[in-house]
């Protein structure tokens, strides 16, 4: 009863922000995403008998009781539908930084649920496999697959799963990851979830997704990078507005954030291939082709930000079973 699992994270071309039903957190509106190799999440999933009691370590640290009971809610699930009641240890290895706005609980609970379902055995395909993900953490639905994904927002769970437009083989997307600040902490999605309803501009954004993901899907399809360039910068910036003009107003970006943008956009008028895209956290990912990498590498490096740290990702596979 024990299994190791590889996941990776996943960055929101079109993302979603709030919930249509927090409890088993499905979306207020469809996300497309990029599965991001490179960066990983290793779990290990080991189950015995003998207890009753969860542990968790991540990166060689017993995990906080938080972090602890949300996982064991999430194995509650895989347990009942196995009929098992045994306890699990799990160890959660990841090579990117914690809490920085990389989807790092999406990679995690991919994972995990993948893990968790091979190591009791249950036969899952990657449908039910991301429906189950969906509910440890929203974006965890999309890493179940490789590639460029689309996580389905209905009125059911059953309906709302995630499935791929594209493989990783389909177009090479580069992701600079420009980490402005690795330390500190902000609110976490799942407050910023229960809380985006308040903002007056969240309707007109969850009314405005089917175009905005039709857009993302073609520009996807027909490797049209100044579409998708269009279409995610200002998904990205309309998820800010929200965030910004909720109750409370939540403010991810830091000056060093605004910075890397302009730099972004300034390159893209000067006819590289690149936009910028953030997540619930100050730092910024430039999407680029391979030819204009160098270029944005010693744009957003430039002056006195020539020391920040750059992750680099490509697309990347699916969960799997190691
Ligand atoms: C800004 O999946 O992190 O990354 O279910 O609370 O873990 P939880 O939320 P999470 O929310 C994702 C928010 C986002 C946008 C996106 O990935 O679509």
């Amino acid at each position: 009863m024990h299994s190791v699992a590889i996941a990776h994270p996943n960055i929101a071309l079109i993302k979603y922000w709030g919930n249509r039903d927090d409890e088993l957190r499905i979306p207020a509106n469809g996300s497309i995403s990029l599965t991001l190799g490179g960066l990983e999440n290793r779990m290990s999933v080991r189950f015995d008998e003998r207890s009753e009691e969860d542990s968790l370590i991540i990166n060689e640290v017993p995990a906080e009781p938080q972090m602890l009971e949300r996982a064991s809610a999430h194995l509650d699930l895989l347990r009942g539908m196995a009929g098992v009641a045994a306890g699990a240890h799990l160890e959660s290895q990841t090579n990117f930084p914690m809490g920085a706005g990389i989807a790092s609980s999406a990679a995690a609970y991919a994972a995990l649920t993948l893990a968790g379902s091979s190591a009791l055995e249950l036969d899952l395909d990657q449908r039910a496999l991301s429906l189950i993900a969906r509910r440890g953490s929203g974006s965890a639905a999309r890493s179940i697959h490789g590639g460029f994904v689309e996580l389905l927002a209905e009125d059911s769970n059953e309906a709302s799963y995630a499935q791929q437009i594209a493989s990783e083989e389909h177009w090479q997307i580069i992701d600079l990851i420009v980490i402005v600040d690795e330390g500190v902490k902000h609110t976490g999605s799942s407050i910023g979830h229960t809380i985006a309803s308040s903002s007056p501009l969240q309707e007109a954004r969850v009314k405005d997704a089917p175009r905005r993901l039709l857009a993302c899907r073609n520009a996807i399809l027909e490797r049209d990078f100044q579409s998708l360039a269009q279409i995610v910068e200002r998904d990205s910036d309309m998820m800010h507005a929200i965030m910004m003009t909720s109750e409370p107003p939540l403010h991810f970006w830091s000056g060093k954030t605004l910075q890397v943008m302009a730099a972004v956009r300034d390159l893209r008028a000067r006819g590289a291939s690149v936009c910028y895209t953030i997540d619930a956290g100050p730092n910024v990912h430039c999407l680029c082709l391979p030819e204009s990498e160098q270029d944005v590498l010693q744009a957003v490096k430039n002056g006195e930000n020539g020391s920040l740290t750059v992750l680099r990702a490509q697309p990347g596979p699916s969960a799997r079973v190691v």
